[in-house]
């Protein structure tokens, strides 16, 4: 990094005489902190975390050109070490040729027509989630969300139905996320190095479960693959018997085949370990954002009768009475997809992002230099006035056609965007779409009178407390 002297910084807050204070503030509200520094400050802001030099940009077209034009320049970076202790080199955590080229050998089982094959699984678990529901009963929306979510996502790309243990393994999965907000804090690692501490016994409990699960299935699958018995097109099938001819894929990347140290070289597939890293990081990254999505839908909803009022009125036209919903239904479900999308305008299940500039980067009269992070929050440019008038209501109605043509691309960006976009944002539309159609139609929520609703901004963004609501049965 250049002298300090010599480089011009953006302006931003300075915290030189209580430099705690800022990274007090970080820790206790990031998002308030990072709204604060928006409003004040404009396009780009700069100010110090640590030792951290930071760039915060607030521009649509400035996050354009750091995701799409200039995404060479920066790499996701140290930060994701903690989620490498979970989710090993799987696809949001890996980094250059090797990332090129799982993100090819994956990408086909998230193609759009590929997709609505899946559609079937999810009506088929929402309806048997939905089944169990008694009229009256009170539970919490967030904990039944990622349940059915994560059952979704394990029948879709792995072909395994968790059933009865969805719960024990949305338990385990809670129990790493917890013990990663941990290993972020100073003695985080150091403590991590103790067994014998309860949080750290469970959390390697946890992990255990999980891959006893998984390369339990790889297992299976191999045995199924080299007695020519698997007829599955899933995502284990695809990774185990994935050659990756290093064709350039339609991204532009130019990974050379079987360079990778996670290709097991006495075998033309992919290793164990690497195929357990994609399937967990498949888990993880395909089933909280979209349970986050729909929980925060459900509670908007409570809040705003009317547009719940106006959403089943949709429901009732296009499903009918008793009739289920369908994939071939979505085109049809035009204001229940808005409703999701103003929900994910107001709380984008992931809130923010950084990168890390590997070469010197410019951004309209600024240089950021090489060792600098990059923050961008899509919780705040979500709800800037310059984009949207009263960025604080939700009024799915202003996702017109009009409306939709004028906004900057990076103004809406819930699934991030360029090279290293959500690979799975079909497939959530998809699934956010049905899963609010069938419960929307057949129940209404109601938010527990007194129960706190409070964000919990870790990598997703979660009600802090759970979401407590009343079940009420629609007649
Ligand atoms: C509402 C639901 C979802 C939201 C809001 C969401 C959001 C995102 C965002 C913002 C990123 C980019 C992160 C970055 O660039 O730093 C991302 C990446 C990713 N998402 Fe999603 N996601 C959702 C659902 C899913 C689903 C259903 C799957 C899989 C079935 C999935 C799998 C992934 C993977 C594998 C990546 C890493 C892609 C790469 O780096 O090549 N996501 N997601």
């Amino acid at each position: 990094m250049p002298k300090a002297t010599t480089i011009k910084y953006p302006p931003g807050p300075l915290y030189k005489t209580r430099p705690f204070k800022i990274v007090r503030e970080f820790l206790h509200d990031p998002i308030e902190s990072i709204q604060e520094i928006s409003n004040k400050y404009g396009d780009i802001a700069y100010f110090k975390l640590g030792r951290q030099h930071i760039y915060l940009i607030n521009n649509p077209d400035y996050i354009e050109k750091v995701l799409v034009y200039g995404h060479r320049s920066f790499t996701k970076g140290k930060k994701l070490q903690v989620a490498k202790a979970i989710l090993g080199e799987g696809l949001v955590t890996s980094e250059g040729d090797l990332h090129n080229r799982q993100r090819r050998i994956i990408q086909p089982i998230f193609h759009p027509k590929q997709v609505t094959v899946y559609g079937q699984i999810v009506t088929e678990f929402t309806n048997s989630m939905e089944l169990r529901w008694e009229n009256g009963e009170t539970v919490d929306i967030s904990k039944e969300m990622m349940q059915l979510t994560l059952g979704i996502i394990c029948k879709s790309v792995l072909n395994y139905d968790v059933k009865s243990e969805a719960e024990d393994y949305s338990k385990a999965l809670t129990t790493l996320r917890n013990h990663g907000k941990r290993l972020k804090s100073p003695l985080g690692h150091v403590l991590n190095k103790f067994p014998i501490l309860p949080n750290v016994k469970g959390a390697r409990e946890a992990k255990e479960k999980l891959d006893e699960l998984v390369y339990g299935l790889i297992r299976q699958r191999r045995e199924a693959i080299q007695s020519k018995i698997n007829s599955y097109d899933d995502l284990l099938s695809r990774l185990l018997q994935a050659q990756d001819n290093g064709k350039s894929s339609s991204r532009g990347t130019t990974a050379s085949a079987g360079t990778g140290s996670n290709f097991d070289s006495s075998s033309p597939g992919m290793s164990d370990k690497q195929a357990r890293d994609e399937v967990m990081t498949i888990f993880i990254a395909g089933h909280e954002t979209t349970a986050n999505a729909l929980t925060w839908t459900f509670y908007l909803l409570s809040q705003n009768p009317k547009i719940d009022a106006k959403l089943l009125d949709e429901l009732k036209s296009v499903i009918g009475d008793a009739g289920t919903v369908a994939v071939e239904d979505i085109p049809k479900l035009e204001y229940t997809e808005k409703v999701l999308r103003e929900s994910m305008r107001l709380f984008p299940p992931v809130w923010s992002m950084g990168r890390h500039v590997d070469s010197d980067f410019t951004l309209g009269d600024f240089t950021i230099p090489a060792g600098s992070s990059i923050l961008m929050s899509q919780y705040v440019m979500h709800r800037n006035p310059r984009y949207y008038n009263e960025p604080n209501l939700f009024y799915p109605d202003r996702w017109n056609a009009k409306m939709r043509s004028s906004l900057p691309r990076f103004s809406y960006f819930p699934f991030g965007g360029g090279m290293r976009a959500c690979i799975g944002e079909s497939f959530a539309w998809m699934e956010g779409i049905l899963v609010l159609a069938i419960i929307a139609r057949r129940w209404k929520l109601r938010l527990v009178h007194g129960h706190p609703v409070e964000l919990d901004p870790s990598i997703t963004l979660r009600p802090k407390y759970g979401m407590k609501m009343k079940l009420e049965r629609r007649d």
